[in-house]
């Protein structure tokens, strides 16, 4: 079958044999510049399997069911854990790509040398933090503004001064691209088991928050302007995480906004590694330069 895409590089060629001119135009991807502002939640252990009895629970997170569209049977990247998979959210490159290996990882500078010498380089650059979806962004668009919010100061290595505009408490400005992480859910798996119904209260909690944090974006009159995505880094099972199993690996990834199906069960596959891109694609932006993931097209009406 043809496509879409293929019969644009089929009227390419045609327009380049017939006209001379061959500008050969880059075939965009579904969904491309279909928003104007793009927020990421991301909930810290929240594993996909413990999604999938928690909805009838969840008003807010049950709001990405009934007009967006969803799987909890995304990947996250071995192993389970916290920083290689919150760099992968946040530069679309797996561990081989980012340089990230673990929870220990520190940016260069503070690495001692023997460390920096024998580190892997993210594959953007030596001697550099990974390349983030916000620098992306920022070089192809100066003028997006970048927020980040987070409760995990680890996070805090990817953000770079002159490229993240608001940090903490960024609700001010209507950021295009928002990033957002929660912790409590890890928190409470550690504490009290994946599953319990402590785990469960934290998640509910979150569910509060982001409701709290869409009727902002109502009240700002952006909320249709918006995609929303909602993921983790990891599940967990007892009281710790970084299995490679079900109920580590499986993560959410939930889509809600402009262009986007309503009621759609996702069913390609899906990791970590796509967020970066399908928020920039959404921008109307390219993927970065080193982001290995793709565009999630498969959530857009054609
Ligand atoms: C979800 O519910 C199913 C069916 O009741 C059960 O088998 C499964 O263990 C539950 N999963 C979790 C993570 O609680
Ligand atoms: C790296 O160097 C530090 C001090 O400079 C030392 O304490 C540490 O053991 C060294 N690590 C390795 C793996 O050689
Ligand atoms: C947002 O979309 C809904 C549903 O299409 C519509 O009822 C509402 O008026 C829109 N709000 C704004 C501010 O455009």
């Amino acid at each position: 079958m043809l496509g879409l895409r293929g019969a644009l590089v089929v009227f390419a060629v045609y327009q380049c044999v017939f006209s001379g001119v061959c500008a050969f135009p880059r075939v965009q991807s579904s969904g491309f510049g279909s928003a104007k502002h793009v927020i990421i939640f991301g909930c810290d252990g929240f594993g996909g399997m413990y999604l999938e009895n928690a909805t009838s629970f969840l008003p807010n997170v049950n709001k990405f069911y009934t007009d967006g569209a969803h799987t909890t049977r995304a990947r996250d990247q071995m192993p389970s854990v916290s920083a290689p998979n919150w760099a992968t959210i946040i530069t679309g490159m797996g561990p081989e790509e980012s340089g990230v290996p673990d929870n220990d990882w520190v940016p260069p500078d503070d690495n001692p040398p023997n460390v920096t010498v024998h580190a892997l380089p993210p594959i953007s650059g030596k001697g550099k933090i990974p390349e983030t979806m916000w620098r992306a962004a920022k070089s192809q668009d100066s003028s997006v503004v970048v927020a980040v919010t987070e409760s995990w100061d680890w996070i805090y290595y990817l953000v770079e001064d002159g490229i993240v505009d608001y940090n903490f408490r960024c609700m001010e400005h209507k950021p295009d691209l928002m990033f957002i992480h929660f912790l409590s859910i890890d928190e409470a798996g550690h504490a009290y088991s994946w599953g319990s119904p402590q785990y469960y209260d934290a998640v509910k909690s979150v569910d509060g928050y982001i409701g709290e944090i869409m009727t902002a974006f109502h009240t700002a009159g952006i909320y249709n302007d918006t995609l929303f995505i909602l993921t983790a880094d990891h599940g967990g099972y007892g009281f710790g995480h970084g299995q490679f199993d079900e109920v580590c690996m499986y993560i959410p990834a939930l889509f809600m906004g402009p262009q986007v199906k309503k009621g759609y069960q996702i069913s390609g596959y899906t990791t970590d590694k796509d967020f970066a891109p399908t928020a920039l694609n959404a921008l109307g932006l390219h993927p970065g330069e080193y982001m290995v993931g793709k565009v999630v097209e498969e959530i857009y009406e054609t």
